[in-house]
């Protein structure tokens, strides 16, 4: 059996079943269009956006609600509490013409959990329900479940939840395989993904610690999950998706070239532009940067130049630099 499938969700089509994870401060437009540009990706993600932001009219987090239709499908992401303004919230991203509506219960951060939303509904099932009914009955597009394998060790309840939300009329469930208490150590437990897998029939995506092509495939064909959600890395190495799809369908994986990699990072600056005041774009060049130049020789090097230059001119110096150092030493060599 091919592991290159498509993921029908109540008539969206995932194809191929490979998913951009949500990642805050990182999965806004001009990120989503880059990964998309660079092909092989199914579905992608927003960054999480608070629903009480979004129902009180918050322009920023309506601002980060926007994307373009050659983003589609798009599936927007909410957090919170109160299932009156989580269904608010959703019928105004219905409005706005996603395909899905995902429910974050997985955001281990304080502020989130403090407020009874994220990763503290793993321990609030009769609250999550509500949130769930609330939710589906107010939209016609799928609603889906971005869930962790549960708080802590000792109360690991995927399959639990993935019953609730498939009982709630959830269309879909993505899971990171770690515990709220875990955040992002140790490593991902797919065990516990490949027994939710087992216990549902609606899409299980699988996420955590797919960092390549083989790894993705490995995940499919260990678990029997539906499709694989990657994150940290696609930031690394954009071209996971495309490499994956390519090796699921037995092609050699595309391998970017030096220029290549430069080409995207100026690709990325010019999504960017328009978009943000220089010093957050500036930011957002040295945070891609950082990432990307992981494994890279002498990318350390460039990264601390990166970091401290002050201007784009002056982080697009260091970065055409190094490219065309490594261009020229790869020629001679
Ligand atoms: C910078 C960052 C921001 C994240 N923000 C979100 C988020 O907004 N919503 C969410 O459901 N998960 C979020 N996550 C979790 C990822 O979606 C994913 O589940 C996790 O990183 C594990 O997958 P990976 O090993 O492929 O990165 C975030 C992760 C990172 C690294």
């Amino acid at each position: 059996m091919s592991e290159l499938q498509r993921i029908n969700i109540a008539g969206v089509t995932i194809e191929p079943n490979l998913v951009l994870a949500p990642m805050a401060g990182v999965t806004d437009s001009s990120f989503r269009r880059l990964i998309k540009e660079l092909g092989g990706v199914g579905l992608i993600v927003t960054e999480f956006i608070s629903v009480e932001g979004l129902t009180r009219g918050n322009l920023r987090t309506h601002r980060m609600m926007k994307f373009l239709a050659e983003e589609r499908p798009l599936s927007i992401q909410i957090f919170g509490y109160d299932p009156v303004r989580m269904a608010e919230a959703a019928e105004i991203i219905q409005e706005s013409g996603a395909d899905i509506v995902d429910i974050n219960c997985g955001c281990p951060a304080k502020k989130v959990v403090k407020g009874g939303g994220g990763s503290s509904l793993l321990r609030d099932l009769p609250q999550m329900e509500r949130i769930l009914k609330a939710v589906v009955q107010a939209v016609s597009i799928p609603v889906t479940m971005k869930i962790r394998i549960g708080w802590d060790d000792a109360t690991v309840n995927a399959v639990e939840v993935a019953r609730v939300i498939e009982g709630c009329g959830g269309k879909m469930v993505a899971i990171h395989g770690r515990t709220r208490v875990q955040g992002y150590s140790g490593r991902a437990n797919w065990d516990v993904i490949a027994a939710v897998k087992r216990a549902v029939s609606i899409p299980v995506v699988g996420c955590g610690d797919v960092t390549t092509p083989s790894s993705a495939l490995d995940r499919l064909r260990e678990t029997g999950v539906d499709g694989v959600m990657i994150g940290r890395g696609a930031i690394s190495n954009p071209w996971i998706f495309r490499q994956t799809s390519e090796l699921m369908r037995s092609i050699e994986p595309y391998a970017p070239s030096l220029l290549e990699k430069q080409r995207v990072l100026h690709r990325y600056h010019d999504l960017l532009r328009g978009e943000l005041p220089e010093r957050a774009l500036a930011g957002k060049l040295k945070q891609m940067c950082g990432y990307f130049t992981h494994g890279l020789p002498g990318g350390a090097r460039l990264r601390e130049s990166v970091f401290h230059s002050q201007t784009i001119s002056e982080i697009f110096g260091h970065i055409d630099l190094y490219f065309s150092t490594m261009m020229a030493r790869s020629a001679i060599a």
